[in-house]
């Protein structure tokens, strides 16, 4: 049993294989957490632990229940305004305008495995794998309101995720004024909070401090997850690292406003909030209804920064991806994004597919300007039919020719786009998300549908549908190329705008759904200018992501490496462009660009038609190698070893299930002249094992490479017997096969 309940000290205690979670039932009917880390043994009662002591200068439940302090308790969803003054894990306003809720502790229940959450991207179990679902029912008598707290258990990934349900069973409106989906309060604060902002371009860049008292955290208000701040964050000690130490993951399974909150009291507590961001959000919940937060997954281990990184992506192929796709190896691609922009037409089109086609690469996809009359970035968004000028015998001609070629085909389309400049816009102006009277603010030209209109979610389906069904898509590409301003919807009461955010990301994921339930064989790539919106919610229906727009492999070092913390490398669409790269100038050997781009879904974003003929054999040389060892690079067990945040060198490795097989790369970006010796310290490998490295003669011991490490031959000689220039921003790849 996952999931054992001690009616003696009402106390439930939620193990997987590696952790436990154990929360009880308080004296006034609250949920006050008691432990959750390493697995310790079932008890019956914890005294020790859930012992309190009495302070002073603070609010007690009853005069007869002193040691019922809720401001000192841990609990499991906290409440305003009756004695916790730390930040409430949800609040309501009930008819009266009373912002008091005391939701009482009623019944459980336990349920074998995970149903998915209708209308939501969540979790779910389809493969039987020992899952367990509590629910906890709790209610207000004075509004008649129930509130469910939901805990599923993946035990083999020591993953707990949660959500909550309010119920209105009265014949009045509550607003929910805000709601997290989980809430942990750990007893102590020598924490250090791991999270991952960035920018256009500069995604997910690790950054770590100590917690300090008061508040602190990150979150988004751009209607998505956003390039700036991402749902996955860690708490770990000072002293863990990728090897060692205590660390807990959190992540949201959502695509719109978020915050992660973590509070220090005065106590020396820590209180984690992950949800919807309270700021633009509340919900009017009436007479009948229900509203069900999204759900946060929560992840522990002792074991350093990889292991956590490994038992998410082991847990989000199993039980967030699409199952259609969790496991199916990813094609080799090439973009024209970055080869031509704008400027083609099928004819040129097809010299970079025909070169593409010689070098082994797999699917072809057509990036922006292929519809209405998009020769830049101003115009045709929602005009989803091809521009006749581009494809004067129609898409389906080149498509056809792509097929023909046994290659597959993919397109760009940005759904939730409009421009002004659009047939779409003179026909349907008040589908544009805006607010009457107000500037309408524009961002790369464009303006956004209101994707909370059923009609506007309607057409889309339709158009794309037909394209779909027309061009025998293989892969779509989903972009989302600006945030959302001026956000109100013009069929909504005064009192639901608020509403508006939580609604416009359930419209996506409507369109979503219905996309992949008509055409399940279609592989779906999620894009907001690159990596901005980079999230759970999005990989439910998309199983994987352009990580950022930037390709530059010294920048995509630290985008891959910062990423790598929170999703999996299956989910990492990752590219080879030109050099000197459009948006950091920099020119780096070819083979360091695909050697950082093997480590993730791997493709190429550049007219192939202009490579030498010595470059075109090494994108054929790339390609066959990077199929030969695809599975690896797209599901092997990832580990992180030498941090580009952290200095001149990166390296990574990754490793198959049985350990005979491993790949590392390690990268530098300045030459450093006259080096110190240096030495790799592999990761993940047996250590009784035997290995040879890049087919070398001398053979090595597991234990060895892990331990003492393997001596890295001298970069700038190596560079010279390759008469190149400079070592700056060389790489190397280090075959590790057992023998
Ligand atoms: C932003 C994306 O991130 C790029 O890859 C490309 O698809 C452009 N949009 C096209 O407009």
């Amino acid at each position: 049993m996952m999931i054992e309940y001690s009616k003696e000290s009402q106390t439930f205690q939620l193990q997987t294989d590696n952790t436990s979670y154990i929360f009880q039932v308080l004296a006034n009917g609250d949920l006050g957490q008691v432990y959750y880390g390493r697995k310790i043994h079932l008890k019956s009662n914890y005294h020790n632990l859930t012992t309190r002591e009495i302070k002073d200068a603070t609010v007690s439940w009853k005069v007869d229940q002193p040691d019922i302090q809720p401001d000192v308790l841990k609990h499991e969803y906290s409440v305003l305004g009756s004695g916790d003054f730390r930040f409430p894990a949800f609040q309501l306003t009930f008819a009266n305008g009373s912002r008091v809720s005391e939701f009482k502790y009623v019944d459980y229940e336990i349920n074998t495995g995970k149903q998915r959450l209708p209308g939501m991207p969540s979790t779910f179990d389809d493969t039987n794998d020992d899952v367990q679902t509590l629910t906890i029912n709790l209610t207000d008598q004075l509004v008649g309101m129930d509130l469910q707290l939901h805990y599923s258990i993946f035990p083999h990934q020591d993953v707990i995720a949660r959500s909550a349900t309010f119920i209105n069973h009265s014949n009045d409106q509550v607003v929910i004024d805000h709601a997290f989906s989980t809430e942990v309060d750990l007893p102590d604060a020598n924490y250090d909070l791991i999270e991952f902002p960035g920018a256009w371009a500069r995604e997910r860049q690790l950054n770590r401090a100590a917690l300090r008292l008061g508040y602190q955290g990150s979150g988004s208000l751009r209607n998505a997850t956003s390039h700036q701040a991402n749902p996955f964050m860690m708490i770990a000690r000072h002293d863990t690292s990728e090897d060692f130490g205590e660390v807990y993951g959190f992540n949201l399974v959502y695509s719109g406003n978020f915050l992660n909150q973590v509070e220090v009291d005065q106590f020396q507590t820590t209180r984690i909030l992950v949800g919807i961001n309270p700021t633009e959000f509340a919900w009017n919940l009436g007479p009948g209804s229900q509203f069900q937060t999204p759900e946060a997954i929560q992840s522990y281990s002792n074991q350093g920064m990889n292991q956590l990184s490994q038992q998410l992506s082991d847990f989000y192929q199993d039980h967030i991806v699409n199952p259609r796709f969790s496991q199916q190896p990813r094609p080799t691609l090439v973009n024209n994004w970055e080869g031509t922009y704008f400027d083609f037409n099928e004819d040129k089109l097809m010299t970079i597919v025909n070169a593409a086609h010689k070098a082994g690469i797999e699917m072809f996809v057509l990036d922006d300007g292929w519809f209405g009359e998009r020769n830049d970035d101003t115009t045709s968004l929602g005009d989803w039919f091809v521009d006749k000028n581009k494809f004067p015998n129609g898409i389906e001609h080149f498509v056809n020719q792509v097929h023909g070629l046994g290659m597959k085909f993919g397109l760009w389309v940005e759904p939730e786009m409009i421009s002004k400049q659009s047939h779409l816009y003179e026909q349907h102006p008040e589908w544009m998300i805006q607010t009457p009277g107000r500037h309408q603010t524009p961002g790369r030209n464009q303006f956004v549908l209101d994707m909370t209109r059923p009609e506007v979610v309607d057409y889309l389906f339709k158009v794309l549908n037909q394209i779909i069904t027309d061009t025998k898509l293989d892969y779509i590409k989903w972009d989302m190329n600006r945030y959302i301003t001026e956000m109100y919807g013009i069929d909504l009461p005064a009192n639901q705008q608020l509403e508006m955010g939580h609604r416009y990301i359930l419209g996506v994921y409507d369109l979503y759904d219905r996309l992949i339930k008509s055409n399940p064989d279609v592989l779906f790539e999620s894009c907001a200018s690159g990596g901005g919106r980079f999230d759970l919610g999005m990989m439910y229906y998309a199983p994987q992501a352009w990580t950022s727009d930037d390709i530059d492999a010294a920048e995509r070092m630290k985008i891959q490496y910062g990423t790598s913390y929170g999703y999996s490398l299956s989910m990492m669409g990752s590219h080879v462009s030109a050099v000197p790269n459009d948006i950091t100038g920099r020119t780096i050997e070819l083979s360091t660009r695909a050697r950082v781009a093997y480590f993730g879904d791997f493709g190429y974003e550049l007219d192939l038609a202009k490579l030498s003929d010595d470059e075109l054999k090494q994108v054929a040389w790339q390609v066959e190698f990077y199929k030969r060892y695809r599975r690896l690079f797209q599901f092997g067990k990832f580990y992180r070893i030498e941090s580009p945040f952290a200095g001149n060198v990166t390296s990574w490795q990754v490793v198959n299930d049985d350990q005979s097989l491993a790949i590392a790369g390690r990268y530098q970006l300045m030459n450093e002249p006259n080096s110190p010796y240096l030495r790799i310290k592999f990761k993940g490998l047996h250590p009784d094992k035997q290995y040879r490295i890049n087919d070398s003669e001398e053979i090595f011991y597991g234990d060895e490479l892990m331990n003492a490490g393997y001596f890295i031959p001298n970069i700038l000689k190596t560079m010279k017997e390759q008469r190149l220039r400079t070592a700056d921003f060389s790489s190397q790849l280090f075959v590790i096969k057992a023998i």
